[in-house]
């Protein structure tokens, strides 16, 4: 049987380099935390057990770790961040009794995959024991390694050091295979030699990383894994923040044009979250953003210029230009172009709502349409509803939201203004122009306006009288 293995994550720094309030590991990329695309790479490898290492803003970036939904996750805080050796000595406590191994992994690396964390299992794997490699560590070579950990190789490619870029001589910053701050660690060695660490160094921290050089002065040295540095970069300020934004989108795009059969014309202009699904044979147009799970069903048309957060779009519709939160577009609706969608829209199969048309918690019944300039908030429609231009729902009365109900097959005429609440019965209309106060009966015409009123041969008296 394979040894236990628990991951250990790192995230207890503040992220001095990002100049920000907010910790490091909590900013975003791709639609989720830093601390989080680290823990969904970690997930598929069905660890005993997962440890994160909390410090700064402590409680904020504990809720996100847990929010992951991994399972049999913990956290401890690491009161003074004393570096990344001392948040092992604090997670160690932390490790369950039959822990073998554990996987040491920094908590703003999001560009880790589970594939390339298996490869380091494997390289790990029966490391666990008194004799023999203690364990592995992931590397990487780099052009230019600045700012990473540089791997001291003796003359028969062990690995005998980690250095610093800090405290790296002229000749050991020449190296370009860097630490990627990823390990795999027989958990008896780690917990003597992280023991022994001194903060004998330019930062004056206990570095993790002098736990390489230690066990291969006891005669257990680390294996090494190269990988790409794709996988393993870190994030340590807002540039390289963007820059790993990119690749995951990018990563997330690759998979939607080849595995599932999206059309995406320009994919350099295609803002999608990493949680965001797509269905196949749906064509997503320059300049798209959509975000927060978002799911778009198949053969649907995301027109340019649309921004969509957290909405359900069906097979079959189209949408353009539009602005959409929370909102549910039904399948074969059709939306847009700039109609803003807000929170609780619910529009059934085959809807149309078009230019310069705002809802909010509205339900749209299955065939209903609201082809311009209107604004319906709170309010029930039913099928085969005809909403003309310019109707809206006057749902605020300065104190309270009241609803609106428009029963199956009415039509509300142009410009008609519904004092809410109210509710129009099935094929009931309202006149154009009307303000409706009082309920319309199924089937009756509701006219509420002043009767016009003409003045024969007005213009010409008054430009006499002048
Ligand atoms: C670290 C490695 C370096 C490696 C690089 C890879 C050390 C000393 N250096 O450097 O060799 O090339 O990662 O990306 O390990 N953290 C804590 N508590 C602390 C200090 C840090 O939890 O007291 C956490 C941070 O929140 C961060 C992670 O550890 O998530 C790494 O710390 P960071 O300061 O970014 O280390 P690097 O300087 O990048
Ligand atoms: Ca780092």
């Amino acid at each position: 049987m394979s040894a236990a293995v628990a991951a250990v994550v790192l995230a207890a720094g503040r992220g001095t380099r990002f100049r920000s309030q907010t910790a490091k590991v909590l900013h975003r990329a791709a639609g989720r935390s830093l601390l989080g695309h680290v823990l969904a790479a970690v997930e598929p490898l069905g660890l005993a057990g997962t440890v994160v290492v909390v410090g700064h803003q402590a409680d904020e970036v504990a809720a996100e770790a847990r929010s992951s939904g991994l399972d049999a996750l913990s956290t401890v805080v690491q009161t003074e961040q004393r570096g990344t050796g001392h948040a092992v000595q604090v997670a160690l406590g932390a490790l369950g009794d039959d822990v073998e191994q554990v996987l040491v992994l920094p908590g703003d690396t999001p560009l880790l995959t589970s594939a390339t964390l298996a490869e380091l299992l494997a390289a790990g794997a029966g490391a666990a024991g008194g004799s023999g490699a203690a364990g592995a560590l992931l590397t990487a070579v780099l052009d230019d390694a600045h700012g990473y950990g540089r791997v001291v190789r003796g003359p028969d490619g062990q690995v005998l050091a980690v250095v610093e870029q800090r405290d790296a001589s002229a000749e050991q910053l020449e190296i370009g295979e860097i630490n990627a701050g990823m390990y795999l660690l027989d958990r008896a060695a780690l917990e003597r030699a992280v023991g022994r660490l001194r903060p004998d160094n330019a930062q004056g921290e206990l570095y993790l990383t002098d736990v390489v050089a230690d066990l291969a002065g006891s005669g257990r040295p680390l294996r090494a894994v190269v990988t790409d540095i794709a996988e393993v970069a870190g994030v340590n300020d807002r540039a390289q923040l963007a820059d790993a934004a990119a690749v995951l989108r990018r990563r997330h795009l690759d998979h939607l044009l080849r595995e599932v059969g999206v059309t995406i014309t320009d994919p350099a202009t295609t803002y999608l979250d990493v949680d965001v699904e797509v269905g196949r044979d749906s064509v997503i147009a320059p300049g798209v953003v959509l975000e927060a799970g978002t799911r778009i069903g198949e053969q649907v048309t995301i027109g340019p210029g649309c921004h969509l957060t957290g909405c359900v779009v069906g097979d079959g519709a189209s949408v353009h230009s539009t602005r959409a939160v929370e909102a549910e577009i039904g399948p074969g609706a059709s939306v847009g172009p700039f109609t803003h969608l807000r929170p609780g829209t619910r529009l059934g199969a085959a809807t149309k709502v078009g230019a310069f048309v705002e809802t909010k918690n509205l339900a749209l019944g299955e065939g209903s349409k609201v082809p311009h300039l209107a604004y319906l908030g709170d309010a029930t429609v039913g099928e085969r509803v005809n909403v003309a231009c310019g109707v809206i729902t006057v749902n605020y009365d300065g104190a309270a939201k009241h609803h609106t109900t428009i029963d199956d097959g009415a039509f509300v005429g142009c410009d008609t203004m519904l004092v809410a609440p109210v509710t129009i019965g099935a094929g009931g209309y309202t006149a154009a122009g009307s303000t409706i106060t009082e309920d319309v009966p199924p089937g009756a015409l509701a006219i509420a306006r002043a009767r016009q009123t003409t003045k024969d041969g007005w213009a010409e008296r008054r430009r006499g009288a002048s």
